[in-house]
């Protein structure tokens, strides 16, 4: 019989292994209750399959590992600052570099350094550090990403897409000058993971020329976004992902980038641009936060794995490998009817709990109280994407609502197996069953800044 089906396969095999603690039902039940329902506050070592973030939880490469050995750690010109900057040339084109300790410290520099007081900056939906950050340096973001993006069940292949029409109404409201730039995700984090089309790119440059305003990547799943652009969009089938990637950066004038997703390694970040002007106002403020303008709050070592993991990230092979993994946990659970946000985007499957758990209103928090039921029917740890993580709106002090109240099943690079998302899409099978016993929390701690982190619940 001949055989036509040939299944994607991780390029990669195993060196080294990490045991795992097995916990019982009556123990996990324990923990979630002691760490107030915030999956944030369990301890590692009580989690089974952790699923909370593909931010730094990535496994390295012997490559990279080796890296560790070359580390200078030098105060000043280390050489593997100049590794990672010619990295960073060779695979996204920017001009200037200033290493970071992770994202949020190149956001917090770009910020300060591009927004005023009173300043708008669009942004292809919002991130929680990125918001926080344009707001804490004085600025408003606003959304102006497709509609399509806020509805989970929407299979538009492109739904990180900016709404020109939303930027050029800004424009037109606010005036160029008061928009010093867009920030534009790729792929877009808090809509399920979801890409932005290069076309997409190329006529928000267009649009942003005219105007003369700048657009910032934030660049942190650059590599999976490019992966949907080569599946999906018409002339990128034979591209390989390192030339999209490259493509991507080429239509932006800088980016802030979270070394701890695409680019596998456990800490590090940057900040790039290519205005003079810019990097040096960035690389005089950077010696005040995050340490001198060749180190950025990293040592030597961790830039020179992050340096080998930008290389790593952009092989064709491993992203078919790695969005190959989450699609397949994405159809387990769509063989059972698990309600999840469609298509299933690059870093991990989102459920839409508000569908899982209709009986449950948005301010009792469903996501929340469903990331805690799955981590205790199987010690899979997963995080709330809904309202706790929206936060409140800063001048009327109500909580935001967002539209799409999610559980993210999030999958760390080059760690778990094919057997790992069996088991994973049992037990959110196994929590789907008894959905009905479910009830919703109430907060009782609520810290005044990025509050999912640290809140703290109860039952109702
Ligand atoms: N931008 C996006 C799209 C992100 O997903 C993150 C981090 C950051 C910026 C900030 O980077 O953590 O290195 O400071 N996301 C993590 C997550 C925390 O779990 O999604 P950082």
């Amino acid at each position: 019989m001949a055989l036509h089906k040939r299944s994607w396969a991780e390029p990669f095999k195993i060196k080294m292994v990490e045991l795992l603690k097995m916990t019982t039902p009556a123990q996990r039940q324990k923990a979630i209750k002691d760490a107030g329902y915030n999956t944030f506050l369990l301890k590692s070592e009580d989690v089974y399959i952790d699923l909370l973030t593909d931010s730094g939880t990535s496994a390295m490469s012997d490559q990279q590992w080796s890296g560790l050995m070359l580390g200078d750690e030098a105060y000043a010109g280390s050489k593997n600052f100049y590794n990672l900057e010619r990295a960073v040339k060779k695979y996204y084109g920017y001009t200037y570099l200033i290493p970071t300790h992770q994202g949020r410290g190149a956001e917090n520099i770009l910020s300060q350094v591009m927004i005023k007081k009173g300043d708008i900056v669009p942004g292809n939906m919002y991130f929680t550090t990125t918001r926080l950050h344009q707001e804490l340096a004085g600025g408003t973001f606003v959304d102006v990403i497709i509609d399509e993006a806020h509805d989970s069940e929407n299979l538009f292949p492109f739904k990180g897409n900016v709404d020109l029409n939303k930027v050029e109404a800004l424009i037109k409201k606010y005036g160029a000058k008061k928009i010093p730039y867009i920030c534009v995700a790729v792929t877009v984090n808090l809509a399920g993971g979801q890409p932005v089309s290069m076309e997409n790119l190329k006529q928000l440059r267009l649009l942003t020329n005219k105007h003369n305003i700048k657009i910032m990547l934030d660049m942190t799943r650059i590599a999976e976004n490019a992966y949907f652009i080569q599946q999906h969009e018409k002339g990128y089938a034979k591209k390989s992902i390192a030339a999209i990637v490259k493509e991507i950066c080429s239509y932006t004038d800088g980016a802030t980038f979270s070394g701890k997703k695409d680019a596998l390694v456990n800490i590090g970040g940057f900040l790039a641009v290519n205005d003079k002007h810019i990097y040096e106002e960035a690389s005089n403020l950077v010696v005040v936060y995050e340490g001198l303008h060749t180190y950025g709050g990293l040592a030597g070592r961790d830039m020179e794995a992050m340096a080998i993991g930008i290389a790593e990230s952009v092989q064709d092979e491993h992203m078919k490998a790695r969005i190959g993994q989450v699609k397949y946990l994405g159809d387990k659970m769509l063989e059972t009817g698990i309600p999840i946000v469609l298509p299933v985007g690059g870093h991990g499957i989102f459920i839409d709990a508000k569908r899982f758990l209709p009986h449950i209103k948005q301010e009792q928090f469903p996501a929340q109280v469903l990331a805690a039921e799955l981590y205790v029917d199987s010690g899979v740890r997963t995080m709330e994407r809904g309202i706790v993580s929206a936060g409140r709106n800063a001048k009327t002090g109500d909580h935001y609502y967002p539209k799409l109240e999610l559980v993210r099943l999030t999958i760390p690079r080059r760690v778990y197996t094919q057997a790992h998302m069996d088991v994973i899409a049992e037990s959110v099978e196994h929590v789907y069953e008894n959905r009905k016993k479910i009830k919703g929390l109430k907060m009782i701690y609520e810290p005044k800044y990025l509050r999912f982190f640290q809140a703290r619940f109860q039952k109702l």
